[in-house]
């Protein structure tokens, strides 16, 4: 006897994108003293002038809220027309139940299946694979996709490696069928050997300790070798960026749009420059305003050129995620 198997749709496209940006501006001066260094020091490094972060009200699930409700009122569809709720995050500090499921709830989809992802800053382009093949075959009719930090919770202020760095914020995708490919195939993968560069410094039972060994009580903030990091992302990523436009069946003078994960905007133009751009091609630079909030990087980096008229509904648009694990994900989409 033969199992059924779907029937599939010819193709997926993000149908609306949603974002929030927390309230507490946080401009350089704000952070130098704990970690001595410099406004000037900071923006030539790594091009941030300032970064967002939570304020108290702002939890990862009413962020991941907030940015999901303007994703589907862009897409023009209910809570309810949401079957699969994908969320990304390394920041839910609470190890179960998932934080979609939480967030599913709150919009009003109790029906839908709801699980997390931790694939850290590559998350966001990770569950929009997920999202476009579970679409495709028919496993869900319409996935939200969501990318959500509150990385200032896991940021030790002293640590001058990350302190100036890392952010919080939300993006969303609504993710359903298309007539025409508006997602292409990822190129996805790892780097094991160099999996601990970017981590948490222990995990919940060293803070917690057991009856022979204290714990330490403290936060088990995320620690970072930045150069190693640094080398990695501006010579790999780009092949990698390579790789999906070949994927995609298009050149790079079709490129219209280019949206890498905002680690640091050195590692940005380094891109650039590997990859031999076009001059017509524009660029995020939403790190110099937002800092670098992960798994929320790429969407809230998109969500600004959209607004901003820098990209345009319909463009082509080259996303690239890279981060802890080191994990990383690029695919080409059409604009929303
Ligand atoms: C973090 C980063 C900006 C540090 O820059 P770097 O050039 O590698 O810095 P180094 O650690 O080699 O230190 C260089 C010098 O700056 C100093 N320095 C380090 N951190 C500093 C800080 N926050 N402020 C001022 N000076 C600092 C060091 O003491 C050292 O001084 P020295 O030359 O007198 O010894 C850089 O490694 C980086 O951007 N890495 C990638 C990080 C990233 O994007 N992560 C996210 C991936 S998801």
């Amino acid at each position: 006897m033969t199992l059924a198997s779907p029937t599939g749709v010819p193709g997926s496209r993000i149908l609306g994108l949603g974002v929030h940006r927390p309230s507490r501006v946080v401009p350089n001066a704000d952070v130098v003293d704990a970690i001595d260094s410099s406004d000037e020091w900071i923006q030539q490094r790594s091009g941030i002038r300032q970064r967002r972060w939570a304020d108290d009200h702002e939890s990862v699930r009413s962020m991941a809220v907030g940015a999901s409700r303007q994703a589907l009122e862009r897409a023009g569809l209910a809570a309810t027309d949401v079957d699969c709720v994908v969320v990304a995050t390394v920041s839910h500090l609470l190890q179960t139940p998932a934080l979609a499921t939480a967030v599913a709830h709150d919009l009003g989809t109790d029906h839908a299946a709801a699980f997390d992802i931790s694939a850290a800053c590559a998350g966001f382009c990770h569950a929009l694979a997920l999202a476009n093949d579970m679409v495709r075959v028919g496993t869900a009719q319409h996935v939200l996709v969501i990318g959500v930090e509150r990385l200032s919770d896991l940021t030790d202020p002293h640590d001058r490696g990350t302190a100036f760095i890392f952010a919080d914020g939300a993006g969303a995708a609504v993710v359903g069928p298309s007539a025409t490919p508006g997602i292409a195939p990822v190129v996805w993968g790892s780097d094991g050997e160099q999996y601990d560069l970017i981590r948490q410094r222990e995990d919940w039972r060293d803070v917690v300790g057991d009856e022979t060994t204290p714990g330490s009580g403290r936060m088990p903030h995320l620690v970072m070798q930045g150069s190693p990091v640094f080398r990695w992302a501006s010579f790999t990523m780009a092949e990698v960026g390579r790789r999906a436009l070949d994927r995609a069946g298009i050149g790079i003078d079709d490129l219209d749009v280019f949206v890498p994960h905002q680690a640091n905007m050195r590692i940005i133009d380094a891109m650039a420059r590997a990859m031999k751009l076009p001059a017509h091609v524009r660029i995020a630079r939403d790190i110099a305003d937002q800092g670098n909030a992960s798994a929320a990087s790429v969407p809230m980096a998109l969500d600004r050129m959209m607004v901003e008229g820098e990209a345009r509904s319909g463009d082509t648009a080259l996303l690239i995620a890279f981060g802890a694990g080191l994990a990383y994900a690029a695919q080409v989409v059409r604009v929303p």
